[in-house]
């Protein structure tokens, strides 16, 4: 894993990318104000209701409510993670990531020489499939496996040739390539001296991330041989557990289906394709993780599992359903499809064709179906102990499931099956484990209520940050006990470490991931009632609302110390300072 990346890097990047920009060369944008418009890439509309403030640096939907920072479009609008979109913006102006100290290795060093090399070993397998003299044995076999040389050409196949030292010889031309070429996984350190290429005498399916670099590679046997696939080891730029075949080359076909098929093998997702189902992906020879999910689901809301019809296979989509329900969210989908006894993907759709193919697609059964028929299977619910043992079953999965309405309706149905009612399933269900993460970070009521003075505050302080030089009593205001006034300091805080570079995004940049980050998007996508206000004499009424409510209290709780116990020299002074202060707040 890379280090943190360090805040400090955030609020410079942050200063240098100008989110205009950012959208405008992914969604044209129009001038129009002193802000740009577009029609929402987030939803369907005609008259666009899509705002981006140059100087809030944030963009906001007034039609679906989209919103955020430029960060936040290249996640919602790429489906990037965080650390993914902040090295997108980071190399789009010119900005490498300093990673925090990393507890592991020293030498984890240039991932960019990695990518190199293995783009480089990227060009010389596609060569060799077409220049090398024994090319013509990988040629035959994937002819024999009846894939188009169109297709090959698409999944970018290669071939490593037999032989020890090929891709060495081509690559290898001194130490340090050779060092290279070892961290990348693509040669091997020999016990006595030397190295030898990892790969031989296999048809080479490049690996890509999500920005479409190639990161490790899978290698298939020419006809048998042991083992039949053979994969890049873990390296700095490539973890099996987060990778997913085919996601990259997939991306647009995923987001016109709004679907995504999960397949096992590299050649299911190249016949697939190669039959026009060209929305399927698969992990690389590993169980699904929840990572994956994750991942998978930034691009559709919608997933379908094949698996084998098998043993093994019902194992590993049992697997991939306990994986699967923490992630569920609101709106998402997770079916299955078991194939027929000695069939893949691949030889399915050679056998029936797209159209059969995605009948079944259609047909396969949604995730709560297949969990309560597994559990189903595992007890006799014509009995009151069955019954209550398919409870105990479902508890810990429920459990996994964010609350919502999935989760409601699930419980329904377990209530119907187990004849419990679901208030006390309800009750049975709650056990030691903690909530879902995901239900505390779920957004609050978006009530159109006015924002108290200290959230008018906070809304005028975080769209126009230079507001902040105008804080005088900051260190008073700091004790007042009132909701809000925390999350207001911590805001000054911030802008006072960013200087002058302060915006509204490198704000909330800040509190990206705390439990203001939600309430803090909405204020700083709150329009001030009234339109075009004077921020400056607003924001000074408000802080000096809260300084005389601050004198309130303190004079009130010295009061209260005088009448229970006595001041001393110190407090008295202060009380009477504070009095007057009062009086003269009073008069003004
Ligand atoms: N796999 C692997 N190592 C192996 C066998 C399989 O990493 N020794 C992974 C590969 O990603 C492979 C997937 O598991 O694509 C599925 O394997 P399998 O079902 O055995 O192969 P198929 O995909 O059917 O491969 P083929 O059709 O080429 O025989
Ligand atoms: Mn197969």
């Amino acid at each position: 894993m890379p280090g943190r990346i360090p805040e400090k890097f955030i609020d410079e990047l942050m200063a240098r990318v100008d989110i205009v920009d950012v959208i405008d060369r992914r969604v044209p944008l129009k001038k129009a104000g002193k802000d740009y418009k577009a029609c929402c890439p987030f939803h369907e509309e005609k008259t666009p209701s899509f705002t981006v403030s140059q100087d809030k640096q944030f963009y906001h939907c007034f039609g679906c409510g989209a919103h955020g920072t430029a960060i936040g479009f290249l996640m919602q609008y790429e489906h990037l993670s965080f650390p993914e979109a902040v090295e997108d913006l980071a190399a789009a102006v010119g900005l490498s990531i300093p990673r925090e100290a990393q507890a592991q290795a020293p030498q984890a060093g240039n991932t960019q020489e990695l990518f190199t090399v293995l783009q480089e070993a990227d060009r010389f397998y596609r060569r060799q499939l077409r220049e090398h003299p024994q090319a013509h044995a990988a040629a035959e076999y994937l002819k024999s496996r009846g894939l188009s040389g169109e297709i090959a050409a698409g999944f970018g196949l290669g071939y490593a040739p037999e032989g020890w030292d090929h891709l060495l010889q081509a690559l290898g031309a001194d130490a340090g390539a050779c060092q290279a070429l070892e961290r990348a996984g693509l040669v091997v350190k020999k016990d006595t001296s030397g190295y030898y290429d990892r790969f031989r005498n296999r048809v080479m399916f490049p690996i890509h991330d999500y920005r479409g670099r190639v990161v490790g590679f899978g290698g298939r046997v020419l006809g048998a041989g042991e083992p039949k696939y053979l994969n890049s080891p873990e390296t700095p730029v490539f973890h099996k557990g987060r990778e997913i075949y085919g996601l990259f080359r997939a991306r647009e076909a995923i987001r016109r289906e709004q679907r995504v098929v999960v397949v096992e093998g590299y050649m299911d997702v190249v016949a697939l394709a190669q039959f026009g189902i060209d929305y399927s992906v698969a992990t690389l020879g590993t169980a699904t993780t929840r990572d994956h999910l994750e991942r998978i689901f930034r691009f559709a809301p919608q997933v379908i599992f094949c698996f084998d019809g098998d043993r093994a296979g019902r194992e590993a989509a049992w697997r991939a359903l306990e994986q699967a329900l923490p992630v569920l969210h609101e709106g998402r989908q997770v079916s299955f499809l078991f194939l027929p006894e000695g069939e893949d993907p691949d030889s399915l759709v050679r056998r029936e064709g797209r159209e059969a193919f995605e009948r079944r697609l259609q047909q396969a059964v949604p995730l709560p179906d297949y969990l309560f028929r597994t559990l189903a299977g595992q007890v006799d619910l014509g009995r009151l102990d069955g019954r209550a043992r398919l409870v105990e079953l479902a508890r810990p999965l429920l459990n996994r499931l964010p609350s919502g309405v999935l989760r409601q309706m699930i419980l329904g149905r377990l209530s119907e099956i187990s004849q419990v009612s679901t208030e006390k399933l309800s009750k049975l269900l709650i056990n030691a484990t903690k909530p879902p993460l995901i239900a505390s970070q779920s957004r609050p009521q978006t009530g159109l209520r006015p924002p108290s003075l200290v959230r008018q505050a906070i809304a005028l302080l975080l769209q126009h940050p230079g507001l902040a030089k105008d804080v005088s009593q900051a260190e008073r205001l700091r004790e007042l006990d009132m909701p809000g006034v925390p999350l207001l300091m911590s805001l000054l805080d911030v802008v006072g470490e960013q200087g002058g570079a302060a915006n509204t995004a490198s704000i909330l940049e800040r509190f990206r991931g705390s439990e203001h980050q939600y309430s803090l998007e909405k204020l700083a996508a709150w329009d001030y009632p009234g339109r075009q206000p004077d921020v400056e004499s607003e924001f000074r009424g408000a802080m000096a609302s809260l300084y005389r409510a601050w004198i309130k209290q303190r004079t009130e709780g010295l009061l209260r110390k005088q009448r229970l116990q006595g001041l001393d020299t110190e407090e008295k002074k202060e009380l009477q300072g504070l009095l007057a202060e009062k009086h003269g707040a009073g008069k003004e």
